[in-house]
């Protein structure tokens, strides 16, 4: 049962929301941050907040294009328009706040942006600010610190999950302007260090990569691009493999056909001393019929008759009949008896088994 009850637990920290359903009781002092992952948590369902009279209530808008926990037909509220936000609950939406006004973590798109927004806003992508502002221990400020000025700094321990087993990352976060960052201990904007400078932090690094080795790494977004040769190595090697394989098979077939060929003409020559041994035979028996004092025996019947073959010119006829090789590939266990079967008459001449 513990393992059961803990993949319910588990299946609970992944969807982020309690399990009542609209219209249920529900605490709004359950609500909080979980711990380690920072979710927005409460007693009331993914489609649902937990409302000031006590009951799960439908949310009332949304801040992700895509929310969790939408079926078939449950209805998604809209986003926010321009000049306001969704808050964590996601029950209405909300004005933008003021500088100085109390925001939730990591939400720098609830608070208003500065008059120069267009020269603050990071166009980066790494989330430095939202247009300009930025929420730093839940106050809205602007990203407008430079070199030098004294910065705010937010530094939040996330519990990571990796190979090795539970790891602490700390993120940490400033309001300097893009290009540089605040330094936790001096609480001063410092410019950020090119590649291959010493580094303690991701944050430090313009290319946002500090390397374990201490030193700044290459961007990790930036696409890894490879060397001409190595598609040239891989065509050979694509285009050597077909050939070699095809060029081997070919090769291999080649002496199995020879081999074949060559057992065939064994045969062939072996059959052929065969046959004229036979003829051999034959005249001999005709000859010692024909000659005088011998009679007409039942042979004569046998053999007096011109054999079909009796005229034709012997090709290979002294040819010595070698063990034919198809025959020792067809019975390997009894070739020695087929060889001594074989060559019988080639050594018993005129054995009228034959
Ligand atoms: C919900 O709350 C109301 C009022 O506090 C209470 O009467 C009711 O029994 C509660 N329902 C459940 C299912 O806890
Ligand atoms: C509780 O408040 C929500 C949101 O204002 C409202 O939709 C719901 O009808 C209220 N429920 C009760 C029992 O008052
Ligand atoms: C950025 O902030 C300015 C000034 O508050 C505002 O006019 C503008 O609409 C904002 N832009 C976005 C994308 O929110
Ligand atoms: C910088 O932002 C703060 C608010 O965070 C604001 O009070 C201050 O006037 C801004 N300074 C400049 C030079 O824009």
């Amino acid at each position: 049962m513990l393992p059961l009850s803990l993949i319910f637990l588990s299946c609970f920290a992944l969807v982020n929301a309690g399990s009542a359903n609209r219209g249920e009781n529900c605490t709004q002092s359950n609500s909080r941050l979980q711990t380690g992952t920072f979710q927005f948590f409460s007693d009331c369902n993914s489609v649902t907040y937990c409302a000031a009279n006590g009951t799960c209530a439908l949310k009332g808008c949304r801040k992700d294009d895509f929310p969790f926990g939408y079926t078939g037909n449950t209805r998604v509220p809209d986003k926010c328009g321009r000049g306001e936000f969704c808050p964590d609950e996601a029950d209405a939406c909300l004005p933008l706040l003021a500088v100085g006004s109390a925001c939730q973590l990591n939400r720098d798109d609830q608070c208003e942006g500065p008059p120069n927004f267009v020269e603050l806003r990071d166009t980066t992508n790494r989330g430095l600010n939202f247009n300009g502002s930025v929420c730093l221990n839940n106050k809205c400020m602007w990203a407008n610190k430079t070199a030098g000025n004294t910065c705010t700094v937010e530094n939040t321990a996330y519990i990571a999950y990796g190979p090795s087993g539970e790891f602490i990352d700390i993120v940490s976060r400033g309001d300097c302007v893009v290009g540089l960052y605040c330094d936790s201990a001096s609480k001063q904007c410092m410019k950020e260090k090119a590649l291959g400078a010493a580094c303690t932090a991701d944050k430090e690094c313009s290319s946002w990569n500090c390397l374990s080795t201490g030193t700044c790494g290459t961007d990790t977004s930036v696409p890894r691009h490879v060397g001409t040769w190595v598609y040239v190595i891989v065509a050979i090697g694509i285009f050597g493999g077909i050939f070699g394989t095809l060029t081997g098979l070919f090769l291999l077939h080649r002496r199995q056909r020879d081999q074949e060929r060559e057992k065939r003409m064994q045969y062939w020559r072996e059959q052929n001393a065969f046959h004229q041994n036979l003829l051999q035979m034959r005249q001999t028996a005709r000859a010692s019929i024909l000659s005088p004092g011998n009679g007409n025996s039942p042979r004569s019947t046998m053999y007096g008759r011109d054999g079909m073959h009796s005229d034709e010119a012997p090709i290979l006829q002294h040819a010595a009949p070698k063990g034919s090789g198809l025959r020792h590939y067809m019975g390997d266990d009894s070739s020695e008896y087929d060889e001594g079967m074989m060559m019988q008459p080639s050594k018993r001449g005129d054995d009228n088994r034959f």
